[in-house]
């Protein structure tokens, strides 16, 4: 972990409501895995000295991007209007990120949050490794959803949209069983719920034991400081109190205690 600036190369429009920006980076992309964050200097009037959790993905070996939207939290939406040759104050690499796909696996990635970073840095590494991946994706509406025709092919895709504008109407609720199933290795972002949801029905496919299975990342809504110095993340595990921050944001859920789900 280390303090750094970094110069913003690219900014480009993915849809009407999603931005990627690109920040050069050899040194943190050379070090981050899928599912760690760093906590960016956002300066606006109201937050001057508050971090933001953000969860960059990797483009090839020396930029990482950061996928942006519209926000109601004042640091991200000052963070949205940064455009090419600004500078971000970040510290980073920070917690520990999801394990990595091994070779040949079925992959499923799950969620229903738009923050899809850290399951698309995933998606990379299991299709290099030759793993089978399904996405599924649940959202309010189209419009909420990471922009879908620009993954690869070879992923298949499941949505469930709650106002029915895209994909099956209502939660990915239905397609659990079979996805679960189906999956050799799961890996979650997404709403407290909705891990809980998994979690439940990961406990009864897998008779209770689900070690190893079923990944998911702490919403980072719950961290205070994000270094592992306020305990304000703290969790219940079968391997005692972990901090989210610093001994997550992922965990494997069939490890973490069921009511702190
Ligand atoms: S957010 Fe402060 S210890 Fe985790």
């Amino acid at each position: 972990m280390h303090q750094t600036t970094l110069t913003i190369t690219h900014k480009t429009l993915l849809s009407p409501a999603w931005w990627q920006i690109n920040l050069e980076s050899p040194k943190l992309a050379e070090q981050l895995a899928p599912g760690q964050f760093l906590l960016v200097q956002c300066t606006d009037p109201f937050t001057a000295y508050l971090r933001r959790p953000v969860f960059p993905m990797l483009i090839g070996s020396d930029q990482l991007a950061l996928l942006l939207r519209p926000s109601s939290d004042a640091g991200l939406a000052w963070l949205l209007t940064r455009q090419v040759g600004d500078t971000l104050n970040v510290i980073g690499p920070l917690g520990q990120g999801f394990p990595k796909p091994t070779e040949e696996q079925h992959v499923c990635l799950i969620s229903d949050s738009p923050a899809l970073e850290p399951l698309l840095g995933q998606m990379q590494i299991a299709l290099h490794n030759g793993s089978v991946v399904t996405m599924a994706l649940q959202a309010s509406r189209a419009s909420r959803l990471y922009p879908i025709s620009i993954l690869p092919i070879a992923v298949e895709l499941h949505v469930a949209t709650l106002d029915g504008s895209m994909g099956q109407r209502g939660r990915l609720t239905p397609l659990l069983p079979d996805l679960l199933h189906w999956a050799d290795v799961v890996y979650a972002t997404g709403t407290m719920s909705f891990l809980h949801q998994l979690n439940q029905q990961a406990t009864e496919i897998r008779l209770g034991h689900h070690t190893q299975f079923l990944y998911g990342l702490w919403p980072q809504q719950l961290f205070g400081c994000g270094l592992g110095a306020c305990l304000s993340c703290v969790l219940p595990t079968k391997h005692g109190l972990k901090r989210a921050c610093a001994d997550g944001p992922v965990f494997d859920l069939g490890s973490v205690m069921t009511m702190s789900l």
